[in-house]
């Protein structure tokens, strides 16, 4: 019997478990037309599972009704026209056929068995670590076994949502599928995962879903920019400075790592954000040893980028200008050196007086004199770097000693005082250290106070001694003190002439001037200018005031 005449074909829809197959046989053989039912109980197994197959017919008296498979079978039961099989062990898709003969004539049905299978494996290969805004960016899933492929999809989820669903091809058992993802912000710490849907609804099974371990996203954006450092040109060894870095534009800002380093030397910083700026700022000490240009760098890393950022700092070490003097306090008469020293590369002036060359010393020597008592030494330093001049001052005061001397011009030595006046003895010293004075009455030994006004009575009367004393030494003064009796006619007379004739020399002098003064104003007039402004030889308020003469 041709194969063409044995074709199978499904007479009807079973129970959504169940499949039945009814094979006809060809029309014009011998005998009634019987069928043979080929029903099973669930077409579609899980891997490993067991159906039941019921070979079934209407012949009356049907023989040797069989159930033909590969797989390993077991008789359950029969009956009149019915044969029932347990398969079990089914590891892999296969067909099964019943067969039987009614009147001699064979019957066969064929039914096919589907194996389902999980993926083994289903795994979002691992992302980018940092991945930057506005790239794009492959999702990798691999997905190991797992059948019927034409019921498997696999898809690509960012959170919930689907980004993609693409069938697994059916060939090889393990299979990649890729979906590219344009990165933004919002995928920053976004979790990704992957799944596949064996869907066997249509077989009358549910929808089986196995979905890989999630896998985080960390995007970030940083600028095309330099951060913008801002750095003081100079620094002093020994001295600090405040330095900070700022960028904008970053994404998320709470992950940049700033770095600040002087050379080679990492600075501690300070970093703050705000909003999508970022501020770091960080204090610089100077130490010896550093000096020349040293860069600071600022570097910003955040995700697998970083931006830098570059300025030079020139070092310098400016030491002095030290003023120094061979004695603070030198005795009169003595040599004084006055030197004024700085550093390397510095150079001094000192009262004026440039020293050779940078770093050397300015220096010269004195004869200390008592004027040169509290003089005051000033020192110029000046640096010069890349052109700026850095300049320090310095000065120094020199003590000489000297004295004790009393001013003859201030401690006039012989006074004419009339009895009970008023009257103050005026009398000065002067010396470094300052000197003690005081006037002792030769005669009596009694003190007369210096510089407070005192009563002045005849015992006043008397050769006084007057003297400073320092640790320097003593200096001495006489002073001869005349007090007369009131005597006051001749005195008045005397006086009384005195008045008069200063009065006749005032008169004098003051007819003298107008005269004077009136043969100038016949002079101008004479050249008829009366109208044109004076030179400036003569004061304006004259001019306008002689006009009208
Ligand atoms: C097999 O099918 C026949 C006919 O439909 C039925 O009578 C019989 O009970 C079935 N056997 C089993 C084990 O289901
Ligand atoms: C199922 O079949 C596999 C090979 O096809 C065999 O190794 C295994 O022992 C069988 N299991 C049972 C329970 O029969
Ligand atoms: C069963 O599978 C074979 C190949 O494996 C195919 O030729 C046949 O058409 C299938 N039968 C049904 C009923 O799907
Ligand atoms: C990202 O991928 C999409 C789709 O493949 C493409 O159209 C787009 O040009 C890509 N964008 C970039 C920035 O590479
Ligand atoms: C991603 O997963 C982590 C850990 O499971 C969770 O803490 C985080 O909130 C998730 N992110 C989002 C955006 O759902
Ligand atoms: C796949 O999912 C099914 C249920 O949908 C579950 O029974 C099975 O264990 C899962 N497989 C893996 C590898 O997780
Ligand atoms: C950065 O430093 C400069 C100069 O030292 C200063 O003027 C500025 O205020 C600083 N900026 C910040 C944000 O600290
Ligand atoms: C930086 O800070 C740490 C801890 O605050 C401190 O131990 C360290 O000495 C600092 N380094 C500098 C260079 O200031
Ligand atoms: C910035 O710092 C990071 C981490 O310290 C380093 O990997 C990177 O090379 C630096 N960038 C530059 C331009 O030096
Ligand atoms: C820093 O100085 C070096 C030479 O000392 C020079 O080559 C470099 O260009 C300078 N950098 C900046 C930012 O000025
Ligand atoms: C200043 O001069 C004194 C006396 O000559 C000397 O002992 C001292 O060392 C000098 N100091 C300096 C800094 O030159
Ligand atoms: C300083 O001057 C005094 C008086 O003019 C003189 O006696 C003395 O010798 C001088 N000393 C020196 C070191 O020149």
């Amino acid at each position: 019997m041709a194969p063409s005449e044995l074709l199978p074909r499904v007479c009807g829809t079973s129970p959504i478990t169940l499949l039945l197959v009814c094979c006809l046989l060809p029309p014009g053989a011998q005998g009634q037309q019987f069928p043979l039912r080929l029903e099973v109980q669930t077409p579609v197994v899980p891997a490993g599972g067991s159906l039941l197959v019921n070979c079934s017919t209407d012949c009356p008296n049907p023989k040797l009704i069989t159930l033909e498979t590969s797989l390993f079978k077991e008789a359950v039961g029969n009956g009149l026209g019915w044969a029932a099989f347990q398969l079990s062990n089914v590891t892999s898709d296969s067909q099964v056929f019943c067969s039987g003969f009614c009147n001699n004539i064979q019957m066969k049905c064929s039914s096919n068995i589907t194996v389902y299978r999980f993926p083994e494996r289903v795994e979002l290969l691992p992302l980018p670590r940092w991945q930057p805004v506005g790239e794009n960016f492959t999702l990798r899933c691999q997905v190991a076994g797992g059948t019927p492929r034409d019921s498997l999809f696999v898809v690509l989820l960012r959170g919930e949502e689907e980004l993609s669903r693409q069938p697994a091809s059916r060939e090889p058992a393990e299979v990649e599928v890729t979906v590219p993802v344009l990165a933004g912000r919002d995928d920053h710490l976004a979790n990704f995962s992957c799944r596949t849907d064996l869907d066997l609804r249509p077989q009358g099974l549910r929808l089986f879903q196995n979905i890989s371990a999630p896998r985080q996203l960390r995007t970030f954006a940083l600028p095309m920019t330099t951060p913008h450092l801002v750095v003081p040109r100079f620094l002093e060894v020994g001295t600090t400075s405040s330095l900070n870095c700022t960028l904008d534009g970053l994404f998320p800002a709470s992950e940049v790592q700033v770095q600040l380093a002087l050379g080679h030397q990492t600075l501690n910083s300070t970093v703050e954000s705000h909003g999508n700026t970022i501020t770091a700022t960080a204090t610089a000490t100077a130490s010896v040893g550093q000096e020349g240009t040293q860069e600071v760098i600022c570097n910003m890393t955040l995700g697998s980028d970083s931006r830098e950022a570059r300025e030079n700092l020139t070092i310098y070490s400016f030491q002095g200008p030290i003023l120094n003097l061979s004695e603070r306090s030198a005795p009169e008469g003595t040599a004084v050196v006055v030197t004024c020293l700085a550093g390397p590369r510095v150079r001094v002036t000192l009262e004026g007086l440039p020293a050779a060359g940078p770093g050397q010393p300015a220096q010269f020597q004195l004869n200390a004199t008592e004027r040169d008592d509290r003089r005051i030494f000033f020192c110029n330093a000046s640096l010069e770097m890349d052109g700026n001049i850095l300049q320090r001052n310095s000065s120094v005061q020199l003590r000489v000693l000297y004295g004790p001397k009393i001013d003859q011009a201030k401690c006039p030595q012989r006074l004419t005082w009339k009895d009970k006046t008023i009257h103050l003895l005026q009398c000065q010293a002067r010396g470094n250290p300052d000197p003690q004075l005081h006037c002792f009455q030769e005669s009596s030994g009694v003190e007369v106070p210096i510089g407070i006004p005192f009563l002045v009575g005849l015992n006043y009367s008397g050769t006084y001694s007057c003297k400073a004393a320092s640790s320097r030494g003593t200096h001495t003064l006489t002073v001869v003190m005349n007090v007369r009796a009131q005597n006051s006619h001749a005195v008045t007379i005397v006086l009384g002439v005195l008045v008069v004739l200063g009065v006749v020399t005032i008169v004098a002098a003051l007819l003298c001037v107008f005269s004077v003064q009136k043969r100038s104003d016949i002079y101008h007039v004479n050249q008829g200018n009366t109208w044109l402004p004076l030179t400036s030889k003569q004061p304006e308020v004259v001019t306008s005031g002689e006009n009208p003469s």
